[in-house]
Formats: structure tokens, sequence, C-alpha cells
């Protein structure tokens, strides 16, 4: 008797393999080109952990296609690809690219995405913290270094150099090389109407990874950008308009009445030098006076231990 039972249990789960749901049964689906443009490192972190569920290219487990496991699968499928879908890439314009890239970060960085129910079964597709590093950084750096984000920029000219740019009052000169340091922090949480990226020069760079950084050394660099926050439609949020860059160089001889640091801001897409007399500077000191046991510099240490770990 038991056995009858056990035996007619395994033939209803045999023959439930017969209803499938259609997105799982389309076998293999033709590969999506690996989002073009972006690096393969990168896109390769989103096609290991994202699209399965977010794409027409699905690769998916023999215990996955299961029923009744496959139905929820399919569901994940289906909603998945409703708020986003990588298979479109290749007709998406490029700012829609750059807010699909974003909000995809911003999934991650909360911890919404990937799926937890899914990377328990699918450990593969968890990300650590260098997957996660890759994009940040990919998008930082693209936030500042291609005419992308300008052409997003409300006079939308598309112009990406500026021929000469006026000295801060203070004598300080423009940097335009800033766009090649390495990001050292952002605002994970793009959600205060600004996205701020704070770059180091190679002497910061430097200093991080010695744990030489209070005092910083001579040379060091910073750059602090801030971008409007600007919102696509599916309401994701990527670098709109360009608002400020603004410095910190170290020297303390020559920038010894300004703590031994030379500070400079230049606004908007005509890079205008920021303050109206040499002393503009007393209103950056004074704002950064809470972290004078620092160096003067806010950030500092966590995102730079985070940065270590790397
Ligand atoms: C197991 C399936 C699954 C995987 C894997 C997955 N997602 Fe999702 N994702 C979903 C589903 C389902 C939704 C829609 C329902 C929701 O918002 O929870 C969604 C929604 C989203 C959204 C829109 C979120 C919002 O707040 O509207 C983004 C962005 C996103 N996913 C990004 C990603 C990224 C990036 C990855 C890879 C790191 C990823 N997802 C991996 C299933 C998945
Ligand atoms: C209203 C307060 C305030 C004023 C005024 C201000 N800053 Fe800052 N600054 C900050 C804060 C807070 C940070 C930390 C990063 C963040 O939260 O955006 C920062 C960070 C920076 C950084 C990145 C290095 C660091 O300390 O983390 C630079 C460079 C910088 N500011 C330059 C300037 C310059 C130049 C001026 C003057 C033209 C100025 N700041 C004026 C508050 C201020």
């Amino acid at each position: 008797m038991k056995f009858k039972i056990i035996l007619c249990i395994l033939a209803l789960v045999l023959l439930a393999q017969l209803i499938r749901p259609k997105e799982l049964s389309s076998a293999k689906a033709a590969p999506v080109n690996m989002l073009a443009g972006v690096p393969k490192e990168v896109a390769k972190v989103l096609e290991t952990s994202c699209f399965d569920c977010h794409s027409a290219q699905t690769n998916w487990q023999w215990f996955d296609k299961l029923t009744p496991a496959n139905f929820l699968v399919a569901s994940h499928i289906r909603e998945g690809r409703k708020a986003v879908d990588f298979s479109q890439w290749d007709s998406l314009a490029i700012p829609q690219r750059n807010a699909l890239l974003y909000s995809a970060l911003n999934a991650i960085l909360s911890k919404e995405m990937p799926l937890s129910s899914y990377t328990a079964l699918h450990p593969a597709a968890k990300l650590n913290q260098k997957d996660t590093g890759l994009l940040k950084n990919y998008l930082l750096n693209k936030a500042v270094s291609k005419p992308s984000a300008v052409e997003n920029t409300a006079n939308g000219n598309g112009q990406t150099f500026i021929k000469e740019v006026k000295k801060s009052p203070n004598g300080i000169g423009y940097i335009a090389d800033y766009r090649n340091w390495k990001a050292i922090s952002t605002t994970d949480r793009f959600d205060n109407g600004t996205i701020r990226i704070i770059f180091g020069n190679p002497t910061a760079v430097k200093a991080i990874h010695e744990g030489k950084t209070n005092p910083w050394p001579d040379g060091t660099m910073f750059a602090k950008t801030a971008w409007k926050q600007q919102q696509a439609k599916d309401g994701s949020v990527y670098a709109g308009q360009f608002v400020q860059v603004e410095f910190m160089i170290k020297n303390v001889q020559r920038y010894a009445d300004t703590k031994g640091w030379g500070w400079a801001r230049w606004k908007g897409d005509d890079l205008l030098p920021y303050g109206k007399t040499v002393k503009f500077d007393s209103e950056c000191i004074s704002c950064h006076r809470p972290e004078r046991n620092n160096d003067y510099v806010f950030t500092t240490p966590l995102d730079i231990k985070d940065f270590n770990k790397k």
C-alpha cells in the first residue's frame, strides 16, 4: 500500500515536469551581446549575477527547471525583466544605458540585488567587494571622464573641454588631470540631490596604501566633484549636470597661511573660478575645521579602510 502511494507521487512529479513555464522552455536563449561599450570585466559581473533574471540570456541549473520550482524562477524572470532588461542594451541611447548601470549599482549597494533567495542556491552570483568595486569605479570614472555625462548637461552642446580656465583668486590654476586620478570615495546612496565623487592623485593613493594620511604628505591632491542627480523615467538615478569641482593641494610651506592646503573651486560647465577675494578660502577652512585633527580632510578613515580592502 505504502509502496503504491510513493509510486503514485513519483508519477505525479514526473508528469508535472511536462508542465513548464514558457520562460524556461526555450532552452538556452541567444546570448546577449555583452553590453557593448562596457569593459569586459564589468560586463562579466553583471552577466554572472544579474542576467539570469534580467536578460534573455539565462543559465539556469537543472534544479531550477524542476516543476514546481521553475514557476517561481519564471516569475522572477518575468518580474525581473519588467524592471530591468539588459537584452535591450543595444537599442538604448547612451544616457539610458548610463541610467541602467547607475540603477544596477544602486540596487547592489543597497543589497536589494541580486535576490538573496537566488544567491543562496547560486553562490557564484554573489557579489564580493571586488565585483562591486569594479562596477563602482567604472561608473565613477565615467561620470567625469567622457563626453556622455556632458551630453546630458542643460545646454547639451556636448562640449568636452574648455580652452582656457581662469585661475582661482588665490592664484591656484585649474588641474584638468584629476579625471585620471583614482576615485577614493563617493556617496553610496545617490539620494541627496547631488552625486559626489572624491578623487585622489597618485601621492594621495600611495599615502592611503601606506597608511600615512595624518598628516597627508606634501604633493597630495584631492578633487571633489559634484553632479546634479538626474532621474530617468524608470526612477533610476544617474549623474546629470556638472555642478562643480573643488581641490585641496597639500604643501606645508607654500600654503602655510591656509592650514597647509591650497583651496580652489570651479563651478559649472564653464568652470568659472569661485571666490571674490584672495581670502575666499577662509570659507573652505572654517567648514573643514571640525576635521582639524584629521589634517582638515573629511574623507577618512572609513572610506579609506574600505578602499584598502579591495
Ligand atoms: C533571482 C532573480 C534576480 C536576480 C539574480 C537579480 N534580480 Fe534584480 N530584480 C528581480 C526581480 C524579480 C525584480 C522586480 C521586483 C523587485 O523589485 O523586487 C528586480 C528588480 C531589479 C531592479 C529594479 C529595482 C527597483 O527598485 O525598482 C534593479 C535595478 C535590479 N533588479 C538590478 C539587479 C542587478 C544589478 C542584479 C545583479 C547584481 C540583479 N538585479 C539580480 C530579480 C532578480
Ligand atoms: C559647508 C561646509 C563646506 C564648505 C564651505 C567647504 N567644504 Fe569641502 N567638504 C565638506 C565636506 C562635508 C566634505 C566631505 C565630503 C562630502 O561629504 O561631500 C568635503 C570634502 C572636500 C574635499 C575632499 C577631501 C575631503 O576633505 O574629504 C575637497 C577637495 C574639498 N572639500 C574642497 C573644498 C574647497 C576648496 C572649499 C572652498 C571653496 C570647500 N571644500 C568648502 C564641507 C565643506
